[in-house]
């Protein structure tokens, strides 16, 4: 499902109001859930690593056409990563480092970083759905 801005102001405000209500993707929303705008998603036509949203929980990472929204949060105890200069992440809690994709590539964390649910809504901005953490 496509969101068009009566959707998104919808969603915007049941999530601030902490309702449920139907999301992006389809699926119940959760009072912790919430929903950024990222943005145009031109602004993200570079290939690299954005850490402007990294304060929310999120990276937006450009990879030739692919556009894709990665969590910030570890897997293991849930500090905020940092990006690397080569495309990795590296936790400063405990070390743990997760290669361009989100995969983990060091220890103590065993779970891959989760690709969050986005969305363009018909300004082609990026949504995102954020969940709780
Ligand atoms: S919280 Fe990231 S390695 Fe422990």
């Amino acid at each position: 499902m496509k969101i068009n801005r009566r959707h998104f102001l919808i969603l915007s405000a049941g999530v601030a109001a902490g309702c449920k209500t139907a999301n992006d993707v389809g699926t119940p929303a959760t009072q912790d859930e919430r929903i950024v705008n990222a943005g145009p998603a031109g602004n993200y036509a570079g290939a690299r690593v954005y850490s402007d949203f990294r304060d929310q929980g999120f990276f937006v990472v450009r990879q030739g056409d692919r556009l894709f929204v990665l969590s910030a949060i570890c897997t293991h105890r849930k500090c905020k990563l940092a990006a690397e200069p080569d495309g990795s992440y590296y936790c400063k809690c405990h070390g743990s480092t997760f290669d361009s994709d989100g995969r983990v590539t060091r220890g103590p964390a065993k779970r891959d970083l989760p690709i969050l649910s986005t969305q363009l809504d018909n300004q082609g901005r990026l949504i995102v759905k954020v969940p709780p953490g």
